[in-house]
């Protein structure tokens, strides 16, 4: 059994990122990053802080704004307009959850798309659904970075996604299709999970529920990715029992240590193709 480790593929990937920042550093260019932050949540508190120490970390600038969990639409709005305005912005990321009385979609629609390097926006959705480009929402970007840095091949493999939010599972199953593997979606309305569990030969979980999967239901050899975070008594687990599933499977992401260390890198690779698309270099 494999365990596919995030942080070797985050490794390879900041590294041919940190090459390619090389020349701009040396032109004095900050490619800057800006992140909104509304409300008390300490997820996103923490995921705000977080991403702030790794874009600083790998030379990129970054500009947090925080609003208060009374802020209003209108402020939240104009927040992520004063983000598209200002030039020396090339990515933005409105973080979630915001408070409940803001209109989250609405707050999208207001983002320039060219700055939307988490594919959030419509338009960036419209673009990777048919294929033409657009920005990735950065975890099922990182499950496919695992997915090529181990080799796995999925061409002509039966693909089963649990979970289709418009943040991971339908956008993962769209990349899984682009690489000619015939992707099946399970969502809670599924009507027989294990039926669709015991035929795939790549199980990629986004569900958000503790060790819902346990290797029991898995084909033997199968490879896993494990995109789901839940606390379990204290403890980070996956949405796959990786105690039951590591004597089944042939590979498999550990949580923690999987995707999730690999989520942060391809943000700021978005950022990094956001600058060269804007000054038109691809
Ligand atoms: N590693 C990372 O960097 C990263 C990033 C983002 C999210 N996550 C984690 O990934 C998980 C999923 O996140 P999300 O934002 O996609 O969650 P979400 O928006 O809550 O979507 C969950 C999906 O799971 C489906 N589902 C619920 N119960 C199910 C069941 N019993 N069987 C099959 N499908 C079921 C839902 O179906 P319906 O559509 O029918 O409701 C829905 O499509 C969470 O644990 C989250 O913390 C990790």
């Amino acid at each position: 059994m494999i365990e596919l480790l995030g942080k070797p593929v985050a490794q390879a990937h900041k590294a041919v990122l940190q090459e390619n920042m090389q020349p701009l550093l040396a032109q004095g260019v900050t490619i800057t990053l800006g992140i909104l932050l509304v409300g008390d949540d300490s997820a996103a508190h923490m995921y705000a802080t977080f991403m702030e120490k790794v874009a600083k970390g790998a030379n990129f600038g970054t500009k947090l704004v925080q609003l208060p969990e009374t802020a209003t639409q209108e402020e939240v709005e104009a927040v992520i307009r004063e983000f598209n305005e200002d030039a020396t912005i090339y990515g933005v990321l409105p973080l979630m959850p915001m408070p409940k009385h803001i209109d989250t979609e609405a707050v999208i629609g207001v983002l320039d798309p060219a700055k939307d390097i988490d594919g959030l926006t419509t338009y960036n959705i419209g673009l990777v659904s048919s294929g033409k480009g657009g920005y990735v929402p950065c975890t099922p970007k990182a499950c496919m970075a695992i997915i090529d840095h181990y080799g796995i091949d999925l061409a002509g493999k039966k693909v089963v996604v649990l979970g289709r939010s418009q943040v991971v599972g339908k956008p993962v199953a769209l990349l899984a299709l682009d690489r000619n593997a015939t992707v099946t979606i399970c969502h809670s309305k599924t009507q027989n999970l294990e039926a669709e569990l015991v035929q795939a030969d790549v199980v990629i979980a986004a569900v958000g529920k503790a060790h819902m999967v346990h290797g029991s239901m898995l084909k033997p050899g199968c490879v896993v990715i494990d995109v789901g975070i839940n606390d379990l008594e204290g403890q980070t687990v996956g949405d796959v029992d990786f105690e039951s599933a590591k004597t089944v499977v042939s590979a498999i992401t550990p949580v923690p240590g999987g995707v999730g260390s690999v989520t942060t890198t391809m943000m700021l690779e978005g950022l990094y193709e956001a600058y060269h698309a804007r000054n038109g270099h691809r």
